[in-house]
């Protein structure tokens, strides 16, 4: 019998891709998605990739009683995995309350409803952001994290907090966190990407719409940084790759191989990008132009930060396969393939 595994903002970017990834290994999947960040139409893309339209739920998981019925409807939900959350780092800066009500709440409504009916494993989407600028490179899990710049970043600080201090009550559950890097890139069919909605703040979506003659120009956020061509470096992982990454711990936490119940995992290549580095590359392998001029830094920007990954490389068994042109590759005919769709 098929796992059914309760995907919470699987139509978002990271989402649909996983969910993808986990019908292609044979789950069952439950969508719960309340279209604030994304579209409906992810569900066909996944479906077209994959021959399987999951089932899918527009509900909001601030929504108790709407979540206590779904695990009702879906007896037997072996899983949850949180991706629904709200990620601006700058809206959240505006909108503090927003912010914390919804990543907050809603991991906490999961949470208080996952033993009434018997679900035990959560698989929860964190950031590298809990690390700030570490005091060494690259960083571990074991790196201590620092105090958050934004009111998003204090959220993936406050949730990990609430998921170790459930687990600590001695709960019958058990938890992985997955810090990601910086996901960039789409599903190569080109069916499923990011669904940048205004002005994107990220810079591989600024990139591909600057390439697609949406903006002038791309703003480059200083190069008077203390890295080798003076801008500021990433570890930019694959979204395919990350989505992989999900799926084996779903497996970990189902055939009880954890060795904790409470597992973190750094989900990055190991592979520190800078800025102009990357859009070299993007030109290079799109053969596209992209207009940029250096500006002044950005504030909040951490000058460097990249992954070890070797936790989840030894533990998980799981590595990013996708070379970074490959990605850009993805990223670019996802971008060409969104214009046309709004074009037609
Ligand atoms: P996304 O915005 O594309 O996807 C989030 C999805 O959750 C959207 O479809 C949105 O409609 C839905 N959602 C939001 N609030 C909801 C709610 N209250 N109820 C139901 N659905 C809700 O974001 P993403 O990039 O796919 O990120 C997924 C997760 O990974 C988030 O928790 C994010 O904080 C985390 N993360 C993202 C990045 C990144 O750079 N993209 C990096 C680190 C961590
Ligand atoms: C990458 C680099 C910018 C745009 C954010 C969140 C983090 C995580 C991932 C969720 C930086 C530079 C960018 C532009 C630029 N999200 N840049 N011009 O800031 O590393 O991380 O997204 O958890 O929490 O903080 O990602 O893509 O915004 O920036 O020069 O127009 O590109 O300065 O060095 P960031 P990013």
């Amino acid at each position: 019998m098929k796992h059914k595994i309760l995907v919470t903002g699987g139509l978002g970017y990271i989402g649909s891709h996983t969910v993808v990834e986990l019908q292609q290994s044979g789950y069952e999947v439950v969508i719960v998605d309340n279209l604030s960040n994304s579209t409906i139409e992810t569900l066909a893309g996944i479906e077209r990739i994959t021959g399987i339209k999951p089932r899918f739920e527009n509900l909001d998981c601030l929504d108790y009683v709407g979540f206590d019925y779904i695990f009702e409807r879906y007896e037997g939900i072996r899983a949850v995995i949180h991706f629904a959350a709200s990620k601006a780092v700058g809206e959240s800066v505006q909108k503090p309350i927003v912010y914390y009500r919804n990543n907050v709440n809603g991991l906490m409504n999961i949470l208080d409803l996952m033993p009434i009916h018997n679900v035990k494993h959560i698989l929860f989407s964190s950031s590298c952001t809990v690390y700030g600028q570490p005091d060494s490179l690259p960083v571990n899990e074991d790196s201590p994290t620092k105090p958050a710049t934004s009111p998003y970043g204090n959220t993936k600080q406050i949730c990990e907090e609430i998921i170790h201090d459930v687990i600590h009550s001695g709960a019958s559950m058990s938890s992985i966190i997955l810090r990601y890097f910086n996901p960039i890139g789409a599903h190569p069919s080109a069916e499923i990407g990011e669904l940048p909605i205004g002005v994107p703040s990220n810079l591989v979506p600024f990139i591909t719409q600057t390439a697609n003659g949406l903006h002038p120009e791309l703003k480059v956020y200083g190069n008077d940084y203390n890295t080798p061509d003076g801008s500021c470096i990433r570890d930019y992982i694959n979204v395919v790759d990350l989505a992989k990454a999900h799926v084996i711990s779903v497996n970990r936490m189902l055939e009880k191989e954890q060795r904790e119940a409470l597992e973190i995992f750094n989900i990055g290549t190991g592979k520190g990008v800078s800025v102009l580095g990357l859009i070299e590359v993007f030109e290079k392998v799109n053969q596209v132009k992209v207009p940029y001029s250096i500006v002044d830094r950005r504030e909040g920007d951490i000058e460097q930060v990249w992954a070890d990954a070797t936790k989840a490389n030894k533990i998980l068994g799981w590595k990013a396969r996708f070379s970074i042109e490959e990605t850009l590759q993805s990223a670019w005919k996802w971008e060409q393939k969104l214009r046309q769709k709004k074009e037609a």
